[in-house]
């Protein structure tokens, strides 16, 4: 179906601006307020016929359907361009709703996490119950659960009633939108809405965790750190990909991901610096964007003077400034006629900064991945 994209924001965008996303959805009085304004109504009156709307988390923009239609998920993976077997995130405003999704008894762990990180960027992996379709699941018994730290999509999980499967709501494969603009660019004209709450103030998506076994495991980095879970559990949190076994990392992360169109690189100034240097003799000849910190060694070199754009605009202290702006950076990038190729500045990666790398290895990577174009993570 052809539809007329439309974005749309509530009467409340001005404080979206102003004020923290993460604050706001823990703003009853807010979320009573937009539960009745007309945006967020036509958003769940489109949900509730089984629809899409394009909706902002605290992460990046989703693209929601009703996560109990298989008629309605479907429609997700169409407009995508993303691989069946690539299971989505169902997000919800009130933990009474896991009742429905969940099939076991819920552990005082888990319950321990989710009372103190949602809403926020945490994913947990549950056992699923039967009423989740398959599609949504991607076939697995198990279903992944947040609920998400913005104003918006709370009032339309709650206006709706229902549970939100949505995946980041890009063109499979290429970077996440972290503004409503970036998922028209992507979407128009295959979706009917976009609900606009302003850009998502974390950037990178929701860490994803398992707690079915003894051992804690990420299995997607993300905007929650592995370092904030260890602590507050008290134990150790592996990474997924670290255990080299294949069944522990997210079903999605074997795509192609983030990537733009361009090449993208990463240099360092220990190991990878021979990338930069290359970078810098390419400028002769081709159009060059480094992406850098503010307090980068990139200024002990002597830069060429054209075909190259610099762009300091983060610093190694705060790895949460790269990980808001980087989606953004490399989309503009892309539509930038003055750049060629891309070239990020490595960070350490700790804290949001292993999301920020593990999103930057994959686009640097993208050309790796089995299906160019194809799944999404
Ligand atoms: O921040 C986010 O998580 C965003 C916003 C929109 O909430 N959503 C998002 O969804 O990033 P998506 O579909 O782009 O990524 C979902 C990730 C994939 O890596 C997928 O493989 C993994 O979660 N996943 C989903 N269900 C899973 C399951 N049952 N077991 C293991 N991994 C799962
Ligand atoms: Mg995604």
């Amino acid at each position: 179906m052809k539809f007329k994209t439309k974005i749309k924001q509530t009467k409340y965008q001005n404080e979206f601006k102003t004020l923290a996303q993460a604050k706001l959805a823990n703003n009853s009085q807010l979320r009573s307020k937009l539960k009745t304004d007309e945006v967020i109504l036509k958003a769940a009156e489109l949900l509730s016929q089984n629809q899409l709307v394009a909706l902002p988390t605290e992460t990046v923009y989703g693209l929601a359907a009703n996560a109990l239609s298989p008629k309605a998920v479907s429609k997700i993976f169409a407009a995508k361009g993303r691989p069946q077997d690539n299971p989505l995130i169902v997000h919800i405003a009130d933990q009474a709703q896991l009742k429905e999704l969940t099939a076991a008894k819920i552990t005082a762990k888990t319950q321990a996490l989710m009372d103190h990180f949602w809403p926020g960027p945490l994913t947990i992996i549950f056992p699923k119950s039967k009423k989740v379709p398959n599609l949504t699941s991607a076939g697995l018994e198990t279903i992944a659960i947040r609920m998400p730290a913005h104003p918006l999509i709370l009032a339309v999980i709650e206006s709706s009633g229902l549970p939100l499967a949505a995946p980041s709501a890009n063109t499979s494969g290429f970077p996440s939108p972290t503004q409503a603009e970036h998922v028209y660019h992507d979407l128009k004209g295959k979706i009917p809405l976009i609900l606009d709450g302003g850009p998502c103030q974390v950037g990178v998506e929701s860490t994803v965790v398992d707690l079915r076994s003894a051992q804690v495991k990420v299995l997607r980095p993300g905007g929650i750190s592995r370092q904030e879970i260890a602590d507050f559990l008290g134990e150790e949190v592996l990474l997924a990909a670290d255990l080299k076994d294949d069944t522990a990392v997210a079903p999605g992360m074997k795509y192609r991901h983030y990537a733009p169109n361009k090449k993208l690189y990463t240099f360092n100034f220990e190991d990878k610096l021979f990338i930069l240097k290359k970078a810098l003799k390419k400028a002769e000849s081709k159009k060059i964007a480094i992406i850098s910190a503010r307090n980068s060694k990139l200024d002990n070199y002597q830069l060429p003077t054209k075909n190259l754009k610099v762009l300091k605009v983060f610093s190694h202290q705060k790895p949460a400034e790269l990980a808001q702006k980087l989606f953004a950076l490399m989309r503009s990038l892309d539509a930038d006629p003055e750049v060629e190729e891309i070239y990020i500045e490595e960070l350490a990666a700790q804290g949001i900064g292993e999301a920020v790398m593990n999103r930057i290895q994959k686009a640097a990577a993208a050309e790796e991945y089995s299906q160019p174009g194809g799944g999404d993570n």
